[in-house]
């Protein structure tokens, strides 16, 4: 039995481990921390609140004394880092909140877990550190031994994270594992990101922004796939490692679009093009060639199940989604698109 501390549990990848968790280490209590912004939903959790294995903190990852109350309160074996300021789109527009959010709350949790003797700590990584690949060769992927090449504020605070926990791993003997993953997309997305923005926009008839011409590549991943992976790695991971999470599921932006659009029976003229990503990646692509061997990850979900799975889930979730379609997300679709 282990106590786990995850943060951003109130986010999209973050409450599907905490789900993943609950079903799959049913001995394990999990303790979420997270502070609710704009991308922290209670009403995700509102089902593992009902289970006594689970406990919720809100707390901000950049707050020591915060972190050190909630660490000392639950002396954790295993923390697993999720927070983060996500969206690369608004780390174009406010880089600062990345950098605070990203690096220092990184720094705060693991001073925090050295100095509760943390017997395993895990940083949620992303795919993004490698910077992109060209279109016109396609027999190149990301393996761990690829140089870190950054282009968004966003995957440049993430990288910095990365380099923080290996210098303290090497430094300090800090235990320590990093996993770098592709796009996920499934339930509790949060509706900035493409494919649950054109899911709730579609379905409501409304113009579909692809940035530039729709031919960047992302390697999308079932969301449940990668919070198997990581549950892999907190187990048998080796410490210090780096380890990779895709499962060969390229698509371009306007593939995914169509596919979307297909599977609600909407017309592909919604689909308008709109100026794109100021420094956009072009395409991202994983090799999980180390995970499968040494742990034995294999991605369970095809893409094109995962995607009809992930629209009915917005179907049936269509309170959860409203939820967040009101208020400040309004205000921000006008900000980020109007005149684009
Ligand atoms: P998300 O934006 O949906 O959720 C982030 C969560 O972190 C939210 O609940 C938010 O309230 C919380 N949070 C933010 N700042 C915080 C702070 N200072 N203190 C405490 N909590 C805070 O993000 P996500 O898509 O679930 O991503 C989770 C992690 O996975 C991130 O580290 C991200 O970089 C990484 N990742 C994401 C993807 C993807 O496709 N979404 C792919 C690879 C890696
Ligand atoms: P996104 O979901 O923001 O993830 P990431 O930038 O981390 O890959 O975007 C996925 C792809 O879709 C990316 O190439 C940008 C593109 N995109 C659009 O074309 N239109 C949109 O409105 C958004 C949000 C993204």
């Amino acid at each position: 039995m282990s106590k786990i501390i995850v943060t951003g549990g109130a986010g999209f990848i973050g409450a599907n481990f905490v789900y993943y968790a609950l079903k799959h280490r049913p001995d394990d209590e999990i303790i979420c921390v997270d502070s609710l912004t704009y991308a922290g939903n209670l009403m995700t959790l509102e089902d593992a609140l009902k289970n006594d294995k689970f406990t919720f903190e809100k707390a901000d990852i950049t707050d020591a004394e915060a972190i050190d109350a909630v660490f000392d309160k639950h002396k954790p074996d295993i923390v697993i880092n999720f927070a983060a300021e996500s969206h690369v789109d608004r780390s174009i527009e406010d880089p600062g909140l990345f950098l605070r959010t990203n690096i220092l709350g990184t720094q705060v949790l693991m001073d925090a877990s050295r100095k509760y003797n943390v017997k395993r700590y895990h940083q949620v990584g992303t795919d993004e550190v490698y910077g992109d690949l060209p279109l016109d060769r396609p027999d190149l992927f990301f393996t761990e031994e690829t140089p870190i090449h950054t282009s968004s504020p966003y995957s440049a605070s993430k990288a910095s994270a990365d380099l923080l926990v290996g210098a303290y791993q090497r430094t300090y003997g800090f235990p320590a594992t990093i996993s770098r993953c592709s796009n996920n997309y499934g339930p509790y997305h949060f509706p900035e990101k493409l494919i649950p923005l054109i899911i709730g926009r579609a379905k409501k008839d409304e113009t579909l922004p692809v940035y530039g011409t729709g031919e960047n590549v992302r390697d999308w991943l079932y969301v449940e796939d990668h919070c198997k992976a990581i549950s892999m790695i907190i187990d048998n991971g080796r410490v210090g490692e780096v380890y990779n999470i895709g499962g060969h599921n390229e698509r371009t932006n306007l593939d995914v679009v169509k596919t979307v659009l297909d599977i609600l029976g909407k017309p592909h003229s919604l689909i308008t093009y709109v100026t794109d990503r100021a420094g956009h990646d072009m395409r991202y692509a994983i090799d999980p060639t180390k995970i499968t061997n040494e742990l034995g990850w294999v991605p369970d979900t095809k893409f094109d199940d995962g995607i009809r799975l992930t629209v009915e889930w917005y179907d049936k979730n269509q309170e959860w989604l409203d939820n967040i379609l009101s208020g400040d997300y309004e205000k921000y679709y006008d900000k980020m698109y109007s005149g684009r």
